[in-house]
């Protein structure tokens, strides 16, 4: 039976447990780790990029453990949550947020390689980390996982993302269906955030033009912080949500 936890303590059931994080290493997946360090728990950041896997290392020594790892490959995803394991003992929370854009291309244009790897890194690795999760030892109860969707799942995306768009629509009805099939072993749900500042379209967002036109599309009139998904990540990890189970929120200042 869930007992709620008193208020100024909301988030004490991450203490000790252990919190995966795909594409840890920037943006969103960055700030949950911070959010779950700072909430007692530990965190295997999981990331392509050597470097600021390291900063992170260096940040919290023995708080994390880093894979650098292509989560897109299945034999690699195994070998991580192997060392994972050994480091740690088990995993309790999973936030699959590893993600790209890809390369801005019409479905006339999309060739074969570049539409499977926007597939791979987005939609295949949340089958992968999510088996290698179901299979793994947790470390304490309660287990949960987080996918990041995208309001694009239903707008569509701008024109050009149409690979990105498709994929982020098949996560948010991948977690309705992993909800089904791991309850009540554990929760599972999504986040569809909007237009939020981050490094995976640096590009688009390095023109202040750009932010303006986009914020003036929000009703909230900005773009959203990392941080602000953050929150809602681990607010839906945590067992403050522990009722909740297949659903995609949406952290898109009402767009
Ligand atoms: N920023 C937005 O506006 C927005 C909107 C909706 C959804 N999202 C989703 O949120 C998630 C996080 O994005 P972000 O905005 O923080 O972007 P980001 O680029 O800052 O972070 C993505 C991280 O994933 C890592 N990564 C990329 N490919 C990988 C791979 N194959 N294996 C392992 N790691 C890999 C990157 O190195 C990076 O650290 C993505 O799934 C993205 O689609 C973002």
């Amino acid at each position: 039976m869930h007992q709620s936890q008193p208020s100024g303590q909301a988030y004490e059931s991450f203490r000790d447990k252990v919190v995966l994080v795909t594409g840890g290493a920037s943006g969103i997946g960055r700030a949950v780790v911070d959010k779950a360090i700072g909430y007692g728990a530990k965190a295997a950041v999981w990331d392509v990029n050597a470097e600021r896997l390291a900063e992170c290392r260096a940040l919290y020594g023995e708080k994390v453990h880093t894979e650098v790892v292509n989560v897109a490959d299945r034999e690699a995803v195994d070998a991580a949550m192997a060392g994972t394991i050994k480091a740690f003992g088990g995993v309790d929370h999973l936030l699959n947020n590893a993600g790209i854009i890809g390369q801005r291309m019409t479905v006339e244009d999309m060739n074969e390689l570049e539409l499977d790897r926007v597939l791979s890194v987005n939609l295949k690795s949340a089958f992968y980390v999510s088996s290698a999760f179901i299979r793994a030892p947790a470390t304490g109860e309660n287990r949960s996982v987080v996918n990041l969707s995208s309001i694009a799942a239903r707008t569509g995306g701008m024109v050009g993302n149409i690979a990105y768009a498709t994929t982020k629509g098949a996560i948010a009805s991948f977690t309705v269906a992993l909800a089904k099939e791991l309850a009540p072993k554990a929760r599972v749900n999504a986040l569809a955030p909007g237009v939020i500042n981050t490094e995976i379209q640096k590009d688009v967002f390095a023109d202040p033009a750009n932010i303006e036109a986009m914020a003036n599309l929000i009703p909230l009139k900005r773009l959203g912080t990392a941080d602000e998904v953050a929150d809602a990540a681990i607010w839906l990890l945590s067992d403050q949500a522990s009722y909740i189970t297949g659903v995609v929120v949406d952290v898109s200042g009402g767009r």
